[in-house]
């Protein structure tokens, strides 16, 4: 099998090149820089490396690098935007601050002739992002396109095989980034694009057995895509060693619990339901800031396994379902912290079992949905719209209340409805009814109303690390606005949300 290696310099889309390889049927897998020797490089093990972005500048003490040998090393090698430049770096060019005309965004590249832009136009699109560029191409390279601002936006030594790119050709705004991707892999390292899920999954189930060896296994089962996927990964691993607990904390949508229930009844697993509704809202109570519902949710949900688990006796692991964008957006390494999800940035420090085993954790939404196929898993629970594990609590903005909570698992069970009724139930990747605890007045039957907002979102992604909001038919959204204020009571006004992701997240909490 074909195997790149990505070598982590910090940047925040590490794990978004691999899937980008991966999705060329080519195997990639993510090491940090200072976690392999430049040996264990010219094992022969890898067909091609690619250095990622990072935050830092060569010539900082404290900046990442990597032995310049690698450059002689006879493997081909793709340097992205830090890449870039401490391939120039290595090779002694001359990197400098862009000062005042960095680049972000989308800029136009115009290219001249190389092996790596085979197929793209002269002038496109790409993604820049940075503060350094390269403004003297090492020995043996040549500068092979430009931008207005950056003189070097790419660079090979098509002899050695080593190409450096300033700009993202991971990111999807890079108008051709995947065919420069193709280009790198199947021209320059030589990869044939054998590889598939089916690969993954082999490989996941072989790794859980041998790290769970004959312990038992408790996984957090939310009933949604991931540990779904999750829980039919685990019971191939071990079969009835695993137990999925479903936790009911009644910040369900809509009837969701029992539909959960019955969705796993058929399955031949260990299935245990938990009602804690009680004890997850007394602990919510007066709570309003989204970081500290999240976290107060995160340990409730660890300790109600944690008794669980006792329940079962000896069970040493506790797996989850967590994705990577669960890992980036909760802050991993270096990347800031855009919200703790529940299941990493907000659990507890202490977790009473001997290890969290995470299996998706390197995949994204997308993935995850393609190997629950292979795992055959049926297609309603495959293609389920995702749901955060902090339900409806993320979902009113401000304290939660038992009266708040029956208004919003209304008001999303009629926005679900019309969507579905409308035909657009697939169309759109996540949508939903948001709570604003704030009022506004209104008028009905003549009379002065004086009741809640509710906010109405769908978007459209494919890995939820950026979304647009969708465009949904006004008559849709009409049906529903009509709907929720005349059958849903201390509703006075609906809106729409027309934000993407980013500035705005997917969820408003
Ligand atoms: P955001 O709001 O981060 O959402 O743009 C991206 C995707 O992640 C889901 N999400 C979560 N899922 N636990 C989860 O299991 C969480 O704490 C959490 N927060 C957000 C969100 O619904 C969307 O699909």
């Amino acid at each position: 099998m074909d195997k790149i290696i990505v070598l982590d310099f910090g940047g925040q889309y590490n794990q978004l090149i691999a899937r980008r390889v991966r999705e060329h049927k080519v195997y990639a897998e993510v090491k940090a820089y200072n976690k392999i020797s430049l040996d264990e490089l010219k094992s022969g093990s890898y067909s091609g490396i690619i250095f990622t972005g990072g935050p830092n500048s060569v010539y900082d003490e404290a900046s990442p690098h990597f032995d310049p040998e690698i450059l002689n090393a006879g493997i081909p090698v793709l340097g992205i935007c830090y890449g870039c430049q401490l391939l120039a770096w290595m090779g002694k060019g001359e990197i400098c601050s862009a000062g005042s005309i960095s680049e972000y965004g989308k800029t136009e590249l115009y290219t001249d002739d190389c092996v790596l832009f085979s197929g793209i136009p002269e002038t496109s699109i790409c993604w820049m992002s940075h503060t350094d560029y390269v403004k003297t191409a090492p020995e043996g390279f040549r500068i092979v396109a430009h931008t207005d601002h950056c003189p070097c936006a790419a660079m090979c030594d098509e002899s050695r095989k080593l190409f450096g790119v300033q700009f993202h050709p991971e990111v999807t705004h890079t108008e051709f980034g995947a065919q420069l991707l193709h280009n790198f892999l199947f021209d320059i390292c030589g990869c044939k694009g054998d590889w598939s899920m089916d690969d993954y999954c082999v490989k996941a189930v072989a790794s859980l057995r041998e790290k769970i060896g004959s312990g038992r296994v408790l996984l957090a089962l939310s009933g949604g895509v991931d540990s779904s996927v999750c829980a039919a990964l685990l019971a191939e691993a071990i079969g009835d060693r695993l137990t999925c607990v479903f936790v009911d904390h009644g910040l369900m949508r809509k009837d969701e619990g029992d539909e959960v229930e019955r969705a796993f009844a058929p399955w031949n697993i260990n299935f245990v339901r938990v009602n804690a509704q009680a004890r997850f809202l007394a602990r919510l109570k007066g709570i309003t800031e989204p970081e500290r519902k999240r976290k107060i949710i995160g340990e409730e949900f660890i300790r109600v396994f944690e008794e669980e688990g006792k329940k079962i006796g000896a069970v040493d692991f506790l797996a989850q379902g967590t994705i990577y964008p669960d890992i980036i957006e909760s802050g991993l390494g270096a990347s800031a912290t855009i919200k703790s999800h529940h299941n990493v940035g907000g659990l507890p420090d202490f977790v009473d079992f001997r290890e969290i085993i995470e299996p998706l954790g390197l995949l994204f939404k997308d993935e995850v949905r393609q190997l629950g196929r292979e795992l055959g898993l049926p297609e309603y629970l495959v293609s389920r719209q995702p749901f955060p594990g902090p339900g409806l609590a993320i979902r009113i903005l401000g304290e939660i209340t038992e009266e708040k909570l029956g208004i919003l698992r209304e008001a999303d069970a009629i926005f679900r409805e019309e969507l579905a009724a409308a035909g657009l139930g697939t169309c759109t990747s996540q949508y939903f009814a948001v709570l604003d605890s704030s009022r506004s007045v209104g008028v009905m039957g003549d009379a002065r109303t004086y009741g809640y907002t509710v906010i109405l979102r769908a978007v459209t992604t494919d890995d939820f690390m950026t979304a647009d909001w969708a465009r949904l038919p006004y008559e849709v959204l009409s049906a529903a606005s009509s709907r929720i204020t005349n059958e849903v009571g201390s509703v006075t006004r609906v809106a729409y949300d027309i934000t993407s992701k980013p500035p705005a997240t997917v969820e408003w909490e």
